[in-house]
């Protein structure tokens, strides 16, 4: 199966599963990787793995994922014969017409125990809150801010003296184990 990757950032997640697939944990292959930044290094990972990189046209917009851009997006992944898209650090909410074109087939991994802590930043939310435990969660997107049917999770502990950074760097940890085993699951369901 293909997957078709959209990151707007560092790509450590893309990473994980490259790796994954070069491993033969996860049987795909990554089609194309997507991002709205052009200057993400997401993309600069998909060129040194020979991996098609394409900029995402958002016509000017800093945050909206305007619906033509959706739409070429939709029709960009289909050309590449994708089977399942992987949202992977995509700061942009995915709505229908992306969501139509790939029904129960758009996953994202967020750095929270869902449903707490959705939105941005959210390792930050979390030192905040005092909160003792957090993690990360894989789920189907629908449309809403980081809600959708859960795939699965991962724990970590918040400690004493935790920053936000140090509690994202744990987490990350986990997230690049848990996404690529949570793909592998939504592939079999595909077969
Ligand atoms: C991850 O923490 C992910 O959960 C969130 O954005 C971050 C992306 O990191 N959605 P990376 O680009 O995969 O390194």
């Amino acid at each position: 199966p293909k997957l078709g990757i959209l990151g707007s950032g560092s790509g450590s997640n893309c990473q994980s599963i490259h790796d994954a697939i070069r491993s033969g944990a996860l049987k795909a292959e990554i089609a194309v990787v997507m991002s709205d930044n052009p200057d993400a290094y997401i993309l600069e990972r998909a060129r040194s793995w020979g991996v098609p990189a394409e900029v995402i046209d958002c016509a000017g917009f800093k945050t909206k994922f305007p619906e033509e851009s959706q739409e070429a997006v939709a029709a960009r992944l289909k050309e590449y014969g994708v089977d399942c898209v992987c949202l992977a650090g995509f700061m942009r909410l995915v709505k229908s017409p992306l969501l139509q074109a790939f029904p129960s087939r758009i996953v994202n991994i967020h750095p929270s125990l869902l449903p707490a802590f959705p939105g941005l930043h959210a390792w930050e939310q979390a030192v905040h809150a005092g909160a003792e435990e957090s993690g990360c969660t894989v789920h189907y997107v629908d449309g809403g801010m980081d809600t959708g049917p859960i795939l699965g999770q991962a724990r970590v502990p918040v400690l004493p003296g935790d920053t936000p950074e140090s509690l994202h760097a744990r987490i990350q940890v986990e997230e690049h184990r848990l996404y690529p085993a949570m793909i592998a699951r939504v592939l079999e369901t595909l077969e």
